[in-house]
């Protein structure tokens, strides 16, 4: 007898339709929009961060970082003159740990604090802790805060150049039953584009990434937008592998080619600053803990574990955890050497 075929509709079927509607080929920002945010995408299945997820991002290496964001919001705060109403809109807010810890660190700004949770994934949202307003899209009405993106301009989608005598963009077609890359001239070559790069070099071109930072300044009144990730230039992206910008990840480890296991992980680009609009300040995550007072703060966990050493509880356990946290937060060649890009208004 032969069993009926169960087999459920995929990214990779979803990816293959899109492909066939396009008339042969995918640009590959469509086709990053489907692996990743299409209705069996990635991160609109099981993806996420977190240690039960597929990769490790700041505020889930612990409570600590959220507790720095939530200082660093009072600063801000103040510096506006402690408005009776301050927004943090945080977007890609993932399972919603930042906000939770900001939350629970209880900053002085908490009376005029509304905090909203901006997340694509249904099921993430569902996570969002108590205290958040939990939305799909960005709001549209300005308002005077704060928007806190971490590792979020990584995950939009991207358009994909490859040097082969002259620029031409990547596309993804279906071939003898795999994905395959297709070169194609463009008509109007993006200006981010170097005239000359060496064969095979390859520059992500980061339109919406940049669309994004010029349409979240224009929410704000009057506040700052700050952006976390991992960042690069698009001279760099030219001299360096590419396969080291663009990663893929699954499982707490590296990926396989982004043309496999459509949707089953994660595609994740570095951010290429010089395409962005020109921001006020950039720092390193370490640079910028390190301002907003982390320092002080493991001391204190240092402290407090040290007196409670003898007898310790659950609270003194997570106070000498800032140790650890820190430790991760501030390597140079770890989430330390992060950019932390702001743009004040
Ligand atoms: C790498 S995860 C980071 C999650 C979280 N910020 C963190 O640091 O742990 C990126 C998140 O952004 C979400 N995302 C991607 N594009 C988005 C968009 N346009 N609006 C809201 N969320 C988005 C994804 O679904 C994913 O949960």
């Amino acid at each position: 007898m032969r069993w009926p075929n169960f087999s459920v509709p995929s990214a990779a079927d979803d990816a293959r339709r899109a492909i066939g509607a396009r008339g042969g080929a995918l640009r590959f920002d469509e086709f990053m929009s489907v692996a990743l945010y299409g209705e069996r995408g990635f991160y609109m299945r099981s993806g996420r961060a977190g240690r039960r997820g597929d990769f490790i991002t700041s505020p889930e290496v612990g409570p600590l970082f959220g507790a720095v964001i939530a200082r660093a919001c009072d600063s801000w705060w103040r510096e506006l003159d402690s408005p009776d109403s301050f927004t943090v809109l945080e977007v890609g807010a993932g399972p919603g740990t930042l906000a939770r810890a900001v939350i629970a660190a209880k900053p002085a700004c908490s009376n005029a604090l509304r905090y909203v949770a901006v997340e694509v994934s249904a099921e993430q949202r569902a996570l969002h802790p108590a205290g958040v307003e939990s939305c799909a899209v960005m709001p549209t009405e300005p308002f005077i805060g704060v928007i806190i993106a971490n590792e979020l301009l990584d995950n939009l989608p991207t358009r994909l150049f490859v040097f082969d005598e002259s620029w031409r963009e990547a596309y993804v077609a279906w071939e003898g039953g795999r994905f395959v890359e297709r070169l194609m001239t463009c008509r109007e070559l993006p200006r981010c584009l170097p005239a000359e790069a060496a064969h095979s070099a390859r520059v992500a071109v980061q339109d919406a990434a940049a669309h994004w930072v010029t349409q979240a300044r224009s929410l704000l009144t009057a506040g700052r937008l700050v952006v976390l990730d991992y960042c690069t230039s698009s001279p760099m992206m030219c001299l360096r592998p590419w396969r080291e910008w663009l990663r893929t990840f699954t499982d707490h480890r590296r990926g396989v080619h982004y043309l496999s296991a459509v949707g089953e992980q994660d595609i994740t680009v570095e951010v290429a600053l010089d395409q962005l609009p020109v921001a006020s300040v950039v720092a390193t995550q370490a640079e910028f803990l390190i301002e907003h007072g982390i320092t002080a703060m493991v001391e204190e966990g240092r402290a407090a574990w040290q007196q409670a050493a003898a007898a310790p509880d659950l609270a003194a356990m997570a106070m000498r955890s800032r140790i650890r946290e820190a430790e991760a937060l501030l390597d140079p060649a770890g989430l330390g050497g992060f950019s932390v890009v702001q743009w004040c208004r």
